[in-house]
């Protein structure tokens, strides 16, 4: 069996406040293996935006358990959850929510910086993954001057500059055509070859198909998972997916 690199335990959310009585994240028992790439589905506003905030320690649980690589997320002060997060969490959100006046290349390097001091180790890194990401020949280019899918690259560079245990994405072709989904998702894809943990939520179909695994998200519950068959980005599995999401109720 494949070793767990988060899990959580009878994790709650609740909005004070809301209409609904039901809490958003529902005594959530579940975890996510080391090297997979686990896709989050389920309808808009069910709460897969809220459990990814609560693992990657944005946000705070009601009640309930988290770790990470076994660091309990659970019961930390705002300062370690900060600590905490530069170290072993990266996130791409669907906006790529770069610092508009730093270049490209400073925009990796001041996530960098927060972590580790030695600048040629750093330099050597950012310049690494850009190439990684097929964005090297940007790096001096300020962020007003990229598309849409080349700032997304440029932001998924900045979640791994610390090496992260585990990417959290956030719909994050969200925003994007077909043509730049498709580079974005290619990187995702490099990346977890290259042994990267990846937990992505999507409603993205052709996106979907790159996870290893596909959780299903319903009613504050992981109600289902379905294992990919067929190949990453084709037609079937993607036809497949779709049957398998609309007897969900999707
Ligand atoms: N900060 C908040 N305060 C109150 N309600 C919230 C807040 N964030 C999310 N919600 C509610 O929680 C539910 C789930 O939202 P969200 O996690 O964004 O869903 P999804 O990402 O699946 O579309 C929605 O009903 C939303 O209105
Ligand atoms: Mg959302």
């Amino acid at each position: 069996m494949k070793p767990q690199i988060l899990k959580t335990s009878a994790l709650t959310k609740s909005f004070p406040g809301s209409n609904s009585a039901a809490p958003v994240i529902n005594n959530l028992d579940t975890h996510f293996f080391k090297g997979e790439f686990t896709v989050i589905m389920g309808n808009s506003g069910s709460g897969k935006s809220t459990l990814l905030y609560l693992l990657s320690g944005l946000d705070k649980a009601t009640s309930g358990k988290i770790w990470i690589d076994d660091f309990p997320v659970h019961n930390r002060t705002e300062k370690e959850l900060a600590l905490m997060r530069r170290q072993k969490v990266g996130f791409v959100f669907q906006d790529s929510n770069l610092v508009p006046n730093l270049t490209v290349k400073e925009n990796i390097l001041v996530a960098g910086r927060l972590v580790s001091k030695n600048s040629n180790q750093l330099n050597k890194r950012v310049d690494e993954l850009l190439n990684d990401l097929g964005i090297l020949p940007l790096a001096n280019r300020m962020p007003g001057q990229l598309s849409g899918g080349e700032a997304q690259r440029c932001a998924m560079a900045r979640a791994l500059i610390n090496d992260p245990v585990v990417i959290f994405a956030d719909e994050p072709t969200g925003s994007l055509n077909s043509e730049a989904s498709l580079k974005v998702m290619d990187c995702l894809d490099t990346i977890h070859s290259k042994g990267q943990s990846i937990v992505m939520v999507t409603h993205d179909l052709k996106s979907a198909t790159y996870g290893d695994r596909i959780l299903f998200f319903r009613d504050g519950q992981i109600v289902d998972e379905r294992l990919r068959l067929g190949e990453r980005g084709c037609a079937a599995e993607e036809e497949a997916l779709f049957t398998w999401l609309k007897q969900k109720g999707w």
